[in-house]
């Protein structure tokens, strides 16, 4: 393989220089953490499904015009995407509560929500990636407030897209959380989506069984963690053959 420049390693990707500029190639690695790190593990062939999954479903919300930074996938586990200047937030949108959002507000687990709500996160995972308010965002310069217009409308467009999406492969879409990038073009700048949606960053529930297809099994230590992810793709139809895919560590920090 031809030395590459890598320009930032994260909990489950690498970034390397692209072949053009403005371009990254985005690598997917079989990593997995939980809970800011505390919890390490490999779910072996994870990389390469979520590779696929994120390059289905960025495609898709391309076609519905969610402006975003796939370009193409090069191999199984890596796509060339453009380079953009992440923004420090992650956006969760919910639709049923689970997760950190129970233990919150007194809620119980797959309680249908009375709307989709989205809650911002800073991205600093030496502060365990605290819930901020738009004031927060505003004040600090985190985001300027158009750019929090532009990604809480593509947060709620993803939502309803993704939605109906899932629910036509029997899946409930209960969470997700998205990152955006300013991309810039000249003396343009504009805001649009990034790095992955794949189980790894959805919660996503067998509509009939309500069976956990994300990294809830990981989390949770479920079991058939990297079945679950296969599932999904499958569903998708983007994965015909899932290989025999094992969890081979899995270890408490
Ligand atoms: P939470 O319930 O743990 O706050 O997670 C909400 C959603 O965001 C869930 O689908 C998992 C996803 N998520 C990430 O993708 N990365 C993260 O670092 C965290 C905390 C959550």
């Amino acid at each position: 393989m031809s030395r590459r420049k890598k320009v930032y390693e994260g909990k489950a990707k690498i970034l390397y220089e692209g072949p053009e500029a403005g371009t990254l190639i985005a690598h997917f690695k079989d990593d997995a953490t939980a809970f800011n790190n505390q919890k390490q593990g490999q779910i072996e062939g994870k990389g390469v499904i979520n590779n696929r999954i994120s390059e289905y479903l960025m495609t898709r919300l391309d076609g519905i015009g969610v402006p975003n930074h796939f370009i193409r996938r090069l191999n199984m586990r890596e796509q060339l995407v453009r380079k953009v200047e992440i923004i420090p937030l992650e956006m969760v949108c919910r639709n049923v509560a689970a997760g950190t959002i129970c233990k919150r507000f007194g809620l119980s687990e797959g309680e249908k929500l009375p709307r989709p709500i989205i809650e911002y996160y800073l991205k600093d995972d030496d502060l365990g990636d605290p819930l901020v308010s738009e004031d927060h965002i505003s004040a600090f310069g985190w985001a300027a407030p158009p750019e929090m217009d532009d990604m809480i409308a593509m947060t709620f467009r993803v939502n309803d897209f993704l939605s109906g999406l899932f629910c036509a492969i029997g899946i409930q879409l209960i969470d997700f959380k998205l990152e955006f990038g300013r991309q810039f073009e000249g003396d343009l700048v504009r805001v649009i989506l990034a790095d992955e949606i794949s189980p790894d960053s959805c919660r996503l529930w067998d509509v009939k069984t309500n069976r956990k297809l994300d990294k809830d099994r990981f989390r949770q230590d479920l079991g058939d963690v990297p079945e679950a992810y296969a599932e999904v793709a499958r569903r998708l139809g983007v994965l015909k053959e899932p290989p025999n895919l094992t969890v081979v560590k899995a270890k408490d920090a």
